[in-house]
């Protein structure tokens, strides 16, 4: 069946303008031609999670000692007293440890809501075996001290088991971070870039046969490196990146070398109970710079390993997402969207160099910049050559965060049109980890009329970083246990997985690297394809939310 949408509707009685177009311009007339298909697909998941362990690079850093926290808390069912009273470790943040989904509806027409880790087995946190490295030596109980983000009472509680834990010597390459770094880099790796890869890859076999792991999930939360040289010959393929490696090509970044040894170790692997293929290992960018350079993404696609970019979506850019979708989808147009931030944490203090604060600001060029305008921080330390100028103009897109919400509605914007958006991030020790972000939004509304919203938001990052980082890793192992096929095709035919770049967990990304097809940034849409896909594996269909059983006469 061929539906013609202007057949539905009507066709248009006159040319309308934008509001705030100037008159007379004419309004791009959309005629679309709808097909409805019905195509079977056969979902198969594999039902037994496996054993994962996750290696956090940046291990030691307010993240990496967060999560390790929150789960031997966990865990151990820890409480604690507080001035407000006795407190118990939690997993709030999680999406897949604290939120619900809608299931359908009983008997009695009420909502069924489960837990949405409840809907297809998932890793439950308390059998995630942790490890790591850190270009600092200190041991998790002395590095949480130093990041001063966990309450006292709980460092004093988890003492004795983050002593134990040391992170692993890291590859580490000063000339991608704020000069301000080195202070703390007392242990790291020598040797070439090639024999530091060697040295990661045995990292992570000897983490997996220690702690007997079918899977292991390599997830960068270390700082935020300045942007890599994209280069013909240097990292725009596999076997040049490769190579570029061997020949110890001072331009390839450290955390591409982490993601090339996860890479190389996740060789497809027969899992005979769940008659299954997985790959063993995946890579996941914590951070915005462009660790997944096109060589290795290449890379990944060889060797069937997935990967996830970039930089973690915590407070302020999912409120952000969430706002705009909600004006423009009420059809107010967002004219301005301005973010001042100031925090206190290493990570602050790393972005305080103009190159990696660059990265922040304008985020991995292969999925475009973000942000329209970049105001310098205050603190300038070491020169270092602006990587931007050394892009190939095509791969700057000029897409942010907002963009597809933006181009969804061709009513309030024209072609290229898009709010003015400008982002400000200042270092203030004083305030540590406890980020303020402040962000005024501009929008007209009729009659040339203006709405202007401020939100200030003060937030502990990393308490709202770890669970993230938990739900990273549990749906990165969840979609390795998934296959598709054509239902029509017969049982003859191969399972699919998904393709090596996950973009099924753009929910949790700021900057969602997708194999092909436009990116999503909008939060519903994003945690919507989550939740209809956990459905699929059950073989429920998607929530239409149109609950016909009580609007019919
Ligand atoms: P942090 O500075 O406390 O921790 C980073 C750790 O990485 C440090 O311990 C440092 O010694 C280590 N490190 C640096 N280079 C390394 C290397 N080459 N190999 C191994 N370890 C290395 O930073 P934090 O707050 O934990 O954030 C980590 C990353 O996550 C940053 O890039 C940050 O921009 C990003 N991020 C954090 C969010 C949050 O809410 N906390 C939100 C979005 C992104």
């Amino acid at each position: 069946m061929v539906v013609k949408l202007n057949q539905i509707l009507g066709k248009p009685k006159k040319k309308l303008g934008r509001p705030g177009e100037p008159k007379g311009k004419p309004r791009k007339t959309i005629k679309p031609t709808v097909t409805p298909r019905r195509r079977w697909l056969e979902v198969r998941t594999a039902r037994r999670p496996h054993r994962t362990g996750v290696m956090l690079v940046g291990w030691g850093g307010n993240n990496g000692t967060t999560l390790t926290a929150a789960l031997l808390a966990n865990r151990a069912g820890l409480r604690w007293e507080t001035k407000e009273g006795e407190r118990r470790a939690d997993w709030l943040g999680s999406l897949t440890q604290s939120s619900t989904l809608r299931l359908g509806q009983d008997a009695d027409g009420r909502d069924v809501w489960v837990p949405l880790a409840d809907v297809v087995p998932l890793l439950r946190p308390d059998d995630l075996e942790v490890d790591g490295w850190d270009i600092s030596g200190l041991d998790l109980a002395a590095a949480a001290r130093r990041n001063r983000v966990l309450d006292v009472e709980v460092q004093r509680a988890l003492e004795p088991e983050l002593r134990r834990l040391r992170p692993r010597a890291a590859a580490f390459d000063c000339g991608f971070v704020a000069a301000n770094q080195q202070e703390r880099a007392d242990h790291v790796l020598g040797g070439t870039r090639a024999q530091q890869v060697r040295q990661l890859r045995e990292d992570i076999r000897d983490f997996k046969q220690g702690k007997s792991l079918d899977q292991v999930v390599v997830l960068w939360t270390a700082n935020t490196e300045r942007f890599a040289d994209l280069r013909p010959g240097l990292n725009d393929t596999a076997d040049n990146l490769l190579a570029a490696i061997e020949r110890d090509e001072s331009e390839v970044a450290s955390s591409t070398l982490y993601a090339v040894a996860a890479i190389l170790e996740g060789t497809l692997l027969d899992d005979f109970v769940n008659y299954f293929r997985y790959v063993q290992c995946t890579f996941i960018n914590g951070s915005p710079q462009n660790t997944l350079v096109p060589g290795c993404l290449e890379l990944a696609e060889r060797h069937g390993t997935h990967v996830v970019g970039d930089d973690l979506k915590t407070g302020q850019t999912k409120l952000k997402s969430v706002l705009v979708d909600f004006l423009v989808g009420a059809g107010i147009k967002p004219t301005s969207i301005v973010s001042y931030n100031h925090l206190g944490n290493n990570d602050g203090k790393n972005l305080s160099a103009p190159h990696t604060f660059r990265s922040k600001e304008v985020g991995n060029p292969q999925h475009g910049l973000r942000i329209l305008a970049v105001v310098s921080p205050s603190v300038v330390s070491a020169h270092v050559p602006d990587p931007l100028p050394l892009l190939a103009p095509a791969q700057i897109t000029k897409r942010n965060v907002v963009d597809d919400v933006v181009e969804s509605n061709s009513i309030l914007y024209g072609p290229g049109e898009r709010p003015d958006h400008v982002v400000v991030i200042k270092y203030v020790p004083y305030v540590g980890d406890s980020k303020r972000a402040m962000d005024e939004y501009s929008a007209e509304i009729l009659f040339g009329g203006r709405q202007t919203f401020v939100v200030h938001n003060t937030c502990e990052d990393s308490l709202l970083a770890a669970p993230l980082l938990l739900d990273l890793v549990v749906l990165a192992e969840f979609c390795t246990r998934v296959g598709f096929r054509d239902a029509a095709a017969g049982p003859a035919e191969e399972y699919v997985p998904f393709h090596s770049v996950l973009a099924l967990l753009s929910y949790l990304v700021k900057a969602p690297m997708v194999p092909r097809g436009p990116v999503v940034n909008s939060l519903f849409r994003q945690r919507t394809c989550i939740e209809n896909m956990l459905r699929a594996c059950v073989g429920l269909g998607p929530d239409s939310n149109m609950q016909l059983e009580h609007k019919l006469a």
